[in-house]
């Protein structure tokens, strides 16, 4: 069973041949119904969360989810997916997006948009224990500030956090000592005392990266992110100025390989941005039939780039226009 946030609703999936799930005692359905690909289905398993950000399970099926503004609630999940009991674990407001347990359960990571903090777990109670150690400080406060967590499967003394850009379109990010929209490696058996400083210590998975938020390992222990590329840009080409972001940033799907050893590559951001539909990434001149599939997505035609990925990547220079972060 694997369990997903979306909105303010965590939603228990499970793929089978046959069965579907029955709804939870208690629980009002669904205020959006989902498709779901043939052979699985989903239940609602709580709403009225106070965004929902991130989630883990722990090994003894406690599911822990990270709300903004609130902290960490812990919830107890019984054989069909339902939560049968809730708590507030950690209460704590600056709490806002990221959270990890080590390989062995027994630490708990979460993040705050300047901090990483760690607790120790108590596996048979499900506890935390009462000091916060800072782990990970100094990160910058404004734009993207949600950190994803992230500990490498064959390498636990290793946590990876990403960290998105100040901006829409953040300049000074193309400077990786800068140390925005990165992610960075940090050793975290021997942390030291007051936590490592996020912006000169640990080492790089990768910059130019505007802000990883999906970030997973593969079945080599090869580090994956992905991200959403610029809002609000447009491309010109001669007097014609085209929307080439559409309401929804294209997507970007990055390898960023083994975390253990430094990756200083550039990832192309902010010189580098995608489109939400490749004919218009590689004018002037249109090619009369472009190679994109048509898709809907909450009522407006969005074209994902799919046959031709290099297209999907195109220089920019003094052709943005940017309105909102
Ligand atoms: C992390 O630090 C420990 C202790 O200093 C060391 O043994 C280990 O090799 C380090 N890991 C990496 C990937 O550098």
């Amino acid at each position: 069973m694997k369990i997903s946030g979306v909105g303010a609703t965590v939603l228990a999936i499970i793929v089978s041949s046959q069965a579907l799930l029955s709804p939870c005692p208690n629980v009002r359905g669904p205020s959006v119904s989902y498709n779901t690909a043939p052979g699985w289905s989903y239940v609602k398993v709580v709403g009225g969360l106070r965004s929902p950000r991130d989630l883990v399970l722990d090994s003894l099926g406690r599911l822990l989810i990270i709300e903004v503004g609130v902290g960490i609630t812990q919830h107890l999940v019984d054989a069909h997916g339902c939560i049968i009991n809730t708590r507030l674990l950690i209460s704590r407001d600056d709490l806002n997006h990221g959270i990890c347990l080590s390989a062995d359960g027994k630490t708990l990571y979460a993040s705050s948009p300047s901090s990483v903090f760690r607790w120790d777990y108590d596996l048979n109670t499900g506890d935390v224990g009462q000091n916060a150690v800072e782990v990970v400080t100094g990160m910058w406060t404004s734009g993207h500030i949600s950190r994803t967590l992230a500990i490498p499967p064959h390498r636990q003394d290793l946590l990876v956090v990403s960290h998105g850009s100040d901006m829409n379109i953040d300049l000074d990010s193309s400077n990786p000592e800068i140390a925005r929209a990165i992610v960075k490696v940090f050793n975290i058996s021997s942390a030291p005392a007051g936590g490592y400083k996020f912006v000169s210590e640990g080492w790089n998975a990768g910059y130019g990266l505007r802000n990883e938020v999906g970030l997973a390992f593969d079945g080599n222990n090869m580090l994956w992110g992905v991200e959403n590329s610029a809002d609000n840009i447009v491309r010109t080409v001669g007097d014609t100025i085209i929307d080439i972001h559409a309401n929804n940033p294209a997507e970007e799907l990055n390898f960023l390989g083994d975390v253990t050893l430094p990756n200083d590559n550039w990832y192309g951001y902010p010189r580098v941005l995608h489109s939400v539909e490749a004919r218009l990434a590689v004018g002037p001149r249109l090619p009369s039939r472009p190679a994109v599939r048509p898709s809907t997505h909450r009522g407006f035609q969005r074209r994902h780039v799919c046959p031709d990925l290099r297209a999907t990547r195109t220089q920019l220079p003094g052709a943005l226009s940017t309105a909102r972060v």
